[in-house]
């Protein structure tokens, strides 16, 4: 397995390009099932994740194709049923039910695991699917949906933490194809649910109240193929500005369009963040912000996003004072506190809060990434840390985060990878 060796105390400078946002592109991709034309996307993050989806997309009978950020996808003849194999290395596979009972009237898809982050069940999504007309049984692990047809209602798609983003891009899907219409309330309003709607328009689908919690969508006979650019990864662009923060650099950002932001830049400038934004964008000035601590808590969007919870976290424990981050979508989404702990950093966990005592000083230490998020954290701390720090598992990160050693070797850090005998 791959880490990284990287440098600290590192004075980072210069312009940073963000990609392509992950958390749109996989469900996008997902929605090409539901045409037998071209669906092309560009912006498309290189990353393992988007790999993976179009490898699944391939063993369905896909024809895909992936150059330059671009893909091409035509479900011409497909099947519904993916191996367990395939589906339990990525989660957002569940994102395919929705597409392929809309194309095909039935899938069989295993059941995604669990994962570090927490219990991630579907009930919403099969709860949601049943009201549209689907019958549901899980046998031996595996999903199987079927509907002779899908017809037009109204579904609540609300759970315990609020409302579910794959949830919502499945329903939405399924929907498209029903007969009648369908109205989805409490539905997730992130912005990679905005860029699905838009790629479903551009298909034919009609849906209203886009970035609403209330959907309401229209079933039609047919969709066709489109072409769509997948909006830039706003978790990316969180975790860069809070790294020119916890490093104390300047670092370019290019223009954020604050439908993206959520509660990100709020939350930073009441904490002290200074920025400019200037004809390239927002230029971070980290050397001259004087951040106070932090007290948040993660809520779906427009909340403060729990994938920037960790990274948060990490900027925190170099802020003189008391912060306390509370986790309310997946409650226990801490493993990065342990290995920060390991680098020095106070953080107590109380429940689903860190308490973070800042700030320390962190010393560089051999680390693990548990998550893409984590991962990213560790990065950060070892950016800003006294010492050498070594990142193990570093294939979480890049699942998640385009060619990031690369990013920030060129705004001047000291980052080598190398295959770890260790692990
Ligand atoms: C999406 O996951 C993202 N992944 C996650 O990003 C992100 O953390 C999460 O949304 C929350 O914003 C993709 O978009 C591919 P949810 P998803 O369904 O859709 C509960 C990353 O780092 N829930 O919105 O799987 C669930 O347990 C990844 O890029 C149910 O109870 O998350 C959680 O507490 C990690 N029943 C909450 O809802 C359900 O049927 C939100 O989950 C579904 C979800």
């Amino acid at each position: 397995m791959q880490s990284v060796r990287i440098k600290g105390r590192a004075k980072l400078q210069g312009k940073v390009a963000i990609s392509g946002s992950k958390n749109s592109g996989l469900p996008l991709l997902a929605a090409s099932l539901l045409t037998d034309e071209p669906v092309v996307l560009t912006n498309v993050p290189q990353l393992n994740d988007i790999r993976f989806m179009l490898q699944l997309l391939e063993f369905l009978g896909c024809e895909t194709t992936f150059e330059q950020n671009q893909t091409r996808v035509r479900a011409l003849k497909i099947h519904g049923n993916p191996s367990y194999e395939l589906v339990k290395q990525m989660r957002a596979s569940i994102c395919l039910l929705g597409p392929l009972i809309a194309r095909l009237g039935h899938a069989e898809i295993p059941l995604p695991g669990g994962c570090v982050i927490g219990q991630r069940p579907i009930d919403l999504h099969l709860r949601g699917l049943q009201k549209l007309g689907c019958d549901i049984r899980i046998q031996n692990g595996v999903v199987c949906a079927s509907a002779t047809h899908l017809r037009g209602t109204n579904i609540f798609l609300g759970g315990r933490q609020g409302s579910t983003v794959t949830g919502t891009a499945n329903i939405l899907c399924a929907a498209t194809r029903a007969k009648g219409i369908t109205t989805i309330q409490s539905a997730a309003c992130e912005p990679e649910i905005i860029d699905l709607c838009h790629l479903l328009l551009a298909m034919g689908a009609k849906i209203e109240g886009i970035g609403s919690p209330t959907l309401i969508i229209e079933g039609v006979d047919s969709l066709h193929g489109a072409s769509h650019r997948l909006i830039p990864d706003r978790i990316e662009y969180g975790t860069f500005f809070m790294l020119a923060l916890m490093t104390r650099s300047a670092i370019q950002l290019p223009p954020l369009d604050p439908c993206l932001s959520g509660a990100l830049l709020y939350i930073l400038e009441q904490s002290g963040a200074r920025w400019e934004e200037n004809a390239d964008g927002i230029l971070v000035r980290g050397d001259r912000s004087s951040l106070n601590p932090v007290e948040l808590t993660t809520l779906p969007f427009p909340g403060f996003s729990t994938d920037l919870q960790a990274q948060m976290c990490a900027l925190m424990t170099q802020v003189e004072g008391v912060s306390v981050i509370t986790e309310r979508i997946y409650p226990s989404r801490f493993m990065h506190i342990s290995e920060l702990g390991r680098m020095g950093a106070d953080i107590l966990l109380e429940g689903s809060s860190a308490i973070i005592k800042g700030a320390t000083t962190l010393s560089g230490a051999p680390i693990m990434a548990s998550d893409l998020r984590a991962g990213a954290s560790l990065y950060m701390a070892g950016l800003a840390a006294e010492g050498e720090t070594i990142v193990q598992r570093v294939y979480h990160v890049d699942r998640g985060y385009e060619k990031l050693d690369e990013k920030l070797c060129q705004l001047g850090a000291e980052i080598e990878r190398f295959d770890d005998k260790n692990i």
